[in-house]
C-alpha cells in the first residue's frame, strides 16, 4: 500500500500491483496505470485542438494527459477527491500527471462533476466523462443522476453548438445507449477490445 485517506466515496486506496498502481474507492476498483487506451480514446474522439474539455474524473491522469496531447486550449478537470489530487501533486502516480496538473491550459475544481456541469451550460467543445465504471456499475450511488435522463440532458446542455459529450464504460449497456439515443442528436459507440474480457466502452453524443 503507497497511500490511504477517507475520501469523499469511503476509504481511498492507493497501492502498487504487479508493477501497476492501481486507485480502490469505498472498495471498488477504479483505475491503474497498465493500460490507458479507452480512457485516452475518451478524449482524443471528441476534443479538437484550441476547445475547450471538461474532464470528469482524474483517476491516474490518463484521460488528462490526452487532452493535453490533443491540443485543448483549455481543459477544465473535474475531481471529486481532493486526496487523490494530491497523490498526484506529490508524484505518487508519475512525474507526467503532476506536471499535468501544473501545465497553465488546466483549470482544477475539486467537486462533484454533476454540480458543476449544471453550473455552465453552454461552456464546452467537448464534455468527457468517467467517473464510474460505466451507468452499470457506479463508484459511488449518487453518480447514477449522471446517467440518468435529466443528468445526461444537463451534460448536453453544457455544450457549444456542434460539442461532443464522451462517456466510458467497462463494458456494453443497451439500456443506457438506448436512452443516450433518444436524448441525443446523433450517437456514434466505439469498443476497445481488453483482455480481461467484455471490451471497454465509448460513447460519443452531440446535443440534439
Ligand atoms: C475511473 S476513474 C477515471 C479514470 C480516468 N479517465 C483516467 O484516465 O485515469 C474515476 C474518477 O472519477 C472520480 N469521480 C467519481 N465520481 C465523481 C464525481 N461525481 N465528480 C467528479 N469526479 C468523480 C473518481 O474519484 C476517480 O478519480
Amino acid at each position: 500500500m503507497l497511500a490511504r485517506a477517507q475520501g469523499v466515496s469511503g476509504e481511498l486506496v492507493l497501492r502498487e500491483h504487479e508493477g501497476r498502481r492501481e486507485v480502490i474507492a469505498g472498495g471498488v476498483f477504479l483505475m491503474d496505470t497498465s493500460d490507458g487506451r479507452s480512457e485516452r480514446l475518451l478524449v482524443s474522439g471528441a476534443v479538437r485542438p484550441g476547445g475547450h474539455v471538461l474532464v470528469g474524473g482524474l483517476g491516474v491522469g490518463s484521460s488528462l494527459q490526452e487532452a493535453l496531447d490533443a491540443g485543448a486550449a483549455h481543459v477544465t478537470l473535474v475531481e471529486l477527491e481532493p486526496a487523490l489530487v494530491g497523490w498526484h501533486r506529490e508524484g505518487l502516480l508519475g512525474a507526467a500527471s503532476a506536471a499535468a496538473l501544473t501545465d497553465p491550459r488546466v483549470e482544477l475544481v475539486v467537486a462533484d462533476v454533476i454540480d458543476v456541469l449544471g453550473e455552465r451550460p453552454g461552456a464546452y467543445d467537448a464534455v468527457c466523462l468517467d467517473t464510474d465504471n460505466g451507468p452499470d456499475w457506479l463508484v459511488r450511488q449518487e453518480n447514477g443522476a449522471l446517467y440518468g435522463d435529466a443528468g445526461l440532458a444537463t451534460a448536453l446542455a453544457a455544450l457549444r453548438p456542434g460539442g461532443v459529450l464522451a462517456l466510458w464504460s467497462a463494458g456494453p449497456s443497451p439500456e443506457f445507449e438506448r436512452r443516450l439515443r433518444g436524448l441525443a442528436g446523433g450517437v456514434r459507440r466505439e469498443e476497445v477490445p481488453v483482455r480481461r474480457g467484455e471490451p471497454d466502452v465509448v460513447w460519443f453524443a452531440t446535443a440534439p
